[in-house]
Parts: structure tokens; sequence; C-alpha cells
């Protein structure tokens, strides 16, 4: 065989094994370190340190990738995926995403306020209602990249949504970070209170 076609193939067989898909039993055996923060099975119990179990396998591949790129800051996390290489976040965000997320409940009082955003959005302001991407009970989409929310914390989601809102914010500048920057500019901190609230108690 031609030495060009022979190279060209071993090119893409080793794309090929780059993009392999993530083993979530290698996973497991790399997830200890995690497990201190995000729980051993991903159900952080930590309002501040987001539960990873049951999140969507592609989301959870992107994040770790902006994080160890550092397009997303997480001091929290500094150092920790420096060693890691492309096949270990495959199987950690294979290994979360086949675990099951728990549920939290939320404020009866912001129930209401939350509800109705996150299911009509406003049409005055604009606002899209989150259901058409993240699904009517906040399962997200995980083909598309869109992330589950429900069982959320309401802590962590409410820093999000105000990262998301400021101009230097502490996630990763690309086109699906902006989707959700020009969707939280549109938020005020009563609603960021009140959405959070609700996605927390979501199931
Ligand atoms: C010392 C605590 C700590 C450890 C250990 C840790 N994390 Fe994190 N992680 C955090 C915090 C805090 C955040 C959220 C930061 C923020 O508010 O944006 C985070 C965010 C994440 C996110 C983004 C979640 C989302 O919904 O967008 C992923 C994915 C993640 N961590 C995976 C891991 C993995 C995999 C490991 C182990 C290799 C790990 N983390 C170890 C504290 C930790
Ligand atoms: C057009 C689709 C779309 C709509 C509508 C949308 N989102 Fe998102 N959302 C996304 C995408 C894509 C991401 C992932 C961004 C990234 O990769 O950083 C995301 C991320 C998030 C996150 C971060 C999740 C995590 O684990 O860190 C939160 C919180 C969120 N969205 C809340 C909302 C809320 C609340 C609404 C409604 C007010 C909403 N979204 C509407 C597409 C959407």
């Amino acid at each position: 065989m031609n030495k060009l076609i022979v190279s060209l193939l071993l090119t893409l067989g080793i794309t090929g094994v780059a993009h392999a898909a993530g083993d979530a039993t290698a996973g497991q055996a790399k997830a200890a370190v995690c497990g201190a923060c995000h729980g051993p099975d991903g159900n952080s119990p930590a309002p501040n340190f987001p539960k990873l179990a049951g999140q969507g396998e592609r989301y959870l591949t992107k994040q770790l990738h902006d994080i160890k790129d550092g397009k997303r800051t997480v001091l929290e996390m500094t150092g920790l995926l420096t060693n890691l290489n492309d096949q270990d976040l495959a199987d950690l965000a294979a290994y979360f995403a086949s675990q099951k997320g728990s549920v939290g409940a939320a404020d009866p009082k912001l129930v209401a306020r939350g509800e109705k955003l996150f299911r009509g959005g406003d049409l005055d302001k604009g606002l899209p209602a989150c259901t058409g991407c993240h699904s009517p009970n906040g399962a997200g989409n995980a083909a598309a990249g869109f992330p589950h929310l429900s069982g959320q914390h309401a802590t962590y989601i409410a820093k999000q949504l105000t990262d998301f809102r400021k101009e230097e914010a502490g996630r990763a500048n690309d086109g699906d970070a902006m989707t959700m920057r020009t969707i939280a500019r549109k938020l005020s901190d009563e609603d960021i209170a009140a959405i959070s609230s609700y996605i927390q108690g979501l199931h």
C-alpha cells in the first residue's frame, strides 16, 4: 500500500481513538478525587458544589475541557485536570452521566414566579422559556449538549446565572455560553432567586 495512504489511515485511526466514547467503569476509578466535593456518586451535599449525577455526557465533557483549558474559571479545581487526557475526561463524563441525580425542594414562596419564568419566559422582556432547551421537566437535551438542570442546588444555579450576566463571566466565551448570557441579562436578582429555587425542586 502507498505510504501516504498508510499514514493517512493511521492518522484517522488515532483521531478515532481520541474521540472515543467515554467508559463509565473506567471513569468510576478516576472519579475518587472528585467525590470529595461532588459526592462519590455525583450527588454533591454542598450547595455551592454542583451535582454531576445524571448530567448529560456531552455537556460534562465540554465543561471539563473548558475548565482544563482555563476557558471556565473554577478555582477549586485548579490543577486537578492538568494531567488528565481526553480519554480520562470522556470516562469521567460517562461515569457521572450514568449516575442517578437526586432531587431537592423548592421554597414554596418562590415557586409561582419561578415556574412562570421557567415555563413561559417573559414576552415583554423578550425572555424565552427555559423549557425550549432545558425541556419541561428540566432534564435538558443530552444529545444537543443542553444541560440537565432539575434537582440542581439553587445556590449553584444562581451563581451560574449571575456569572453569565457579568461582562467578565467565569464561564467560557463561546456560542453556547453566549446564548445563556443573552438570556441571563434579562433576569433581575429576584428572577434568578425564584428560578433557581424552582429548579432545585423540579423533577
Ligand atoms: C475542591 C472541590 C472540587 C473538586 C475536588 C472537584 N470539583 Fe468540580 N467543581 C467544583 C466547583 C466549586 C464547581 C463549580 C464552580 C462554579 O461555581 O462555576 C465545579 C464544577 C464542575 C463541573 C461543571 C458542572 C456544571 O454543571 O457545569 C464539572 C463537570 C466538574 N466540576 C467535574 C469535576 C471532576 C470530574 C472532578 C474530579 C476530577 C472535580 N470536578 C473535582 C469543585 C470541585
Ligand atoms: C436556546 C437554548 C437555551 C435556552 C432557551 C435556555 N438555555 Fe440555559 N443553557 C443552554 C446551553 C447551550 C447551556 C450550556 C452553556 C455552556 O456550555 O456553558 C446552558 C446552560 C445553563 C445553565 C448552567 C448549567 C450548569 O450546570 O452549570 C443554567 C443554570 C441555565 N442554562 C439556565 C437557564 C434558564 C433559567 C433559562 C430560562 C430563563 C435557560 N437556561 C434558557 C441553552 C439554553
